[in-house]
C-alpha cells in the first residue's frame, strides 16, 4: 500500500514538473506570440520591442534563467552520481528525472531569449544529446522492468 502511495506521488510531483513548464510556456505565447510571429524587419515596430528583443530586459531574464536551470540540472546529476561522498542522498533515478526537467525547461526559457531565432551553433548537439537521453532513459527503464535484460547493463 505504501508503495502505491510512493509510486503515484513521484508521478504526481513529474507531471507537476512538465505541467509548471507547459504552463509557462504557453503563458508567454500568449503573452508575447504577437511578437514572435513577426519578420524580423517588423520587430522593431512592435510595441513591446525594447524588452523583448533578445538584449531587452524580459528575453535577457529568460536566458540568464534558462543557463541557470541548465547549469543546476547537469551539476546536481552529476554531483549526485560521480561523487562518492553523496551517493547515498535520494535516488539516482529521481536526479536523473529532475535533470531533464531542469535540462528541457531551460533551453525552452533561451528559446524565448533568442525570440525564436532558431539554428545557432549549439541547438544542433542539444538536439543530439536529448535524442540520445530519451533513448537511454528508455533503456533504463525497459531494463528495470524485464530483468532477463540486465545482461545489458
Ligand atoms: C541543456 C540540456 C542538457 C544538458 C546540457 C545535459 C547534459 C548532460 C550531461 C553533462 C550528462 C552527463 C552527466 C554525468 O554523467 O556526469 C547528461 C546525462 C544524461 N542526460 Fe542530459 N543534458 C541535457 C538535457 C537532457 C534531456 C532533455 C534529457 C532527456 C530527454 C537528458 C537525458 C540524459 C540522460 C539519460 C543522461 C545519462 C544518464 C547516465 O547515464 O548517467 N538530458 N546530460
Amino acid at each position: 500500500m505504501e508503495m502505491h502511495v510512493d509510486n503515484f506521488l513521484r508521478r504526481l510531483y513529474i507531471v507537476m514538473l512538465f505541467v509548471v513548464c507547459l504552463f509557462t510556456t504557453a503563458v508567454l505565447l500568449y503573452r508575447n506570440g504577437s511578437y514572435y510571429v513577426l519578420p524580423e524587419t517588423e520587430r522593431p515596430y512592435h510595441q513591446k520591442y525594447e524588452q523583448l528583443k533578445p538584449s531587452g530586459i524580459e528575453s535577457h531574464a529568460f536566458g540568464i534563467f534558462g543557463s541557470v536551470l541548465i547549469i543546476s540540472g547537469v551539476a546536481l546529476y552529476s554531483t549526485r552520481k560521480r561523487i562518492r561522498r553523496f551517493s547515498d542522498v535520494g535516488r539516482i533515478k529521481n536526479f536523473l528525472e529532475v535533470h531533464i526537467f531542469l535540462c528541457l525547461f531551460g533551453p525552452t526559457l533561451i528559446l524565448f531569449h533568442t525570440t525564436f531565432k532558431f539554428g545557432g551553433p549549439g541547438w544542433r548537439e542539444l538536439l543530439e544529446h536529448v535524442g540520445g537521453g530519451v533513448e537511454r532513459y528508455r533503456g533504463t527503464i525497459s531494463v528495470r522492468s524485464n530483468p532477463e535484460r540486465n545482461h545489458r547493463q
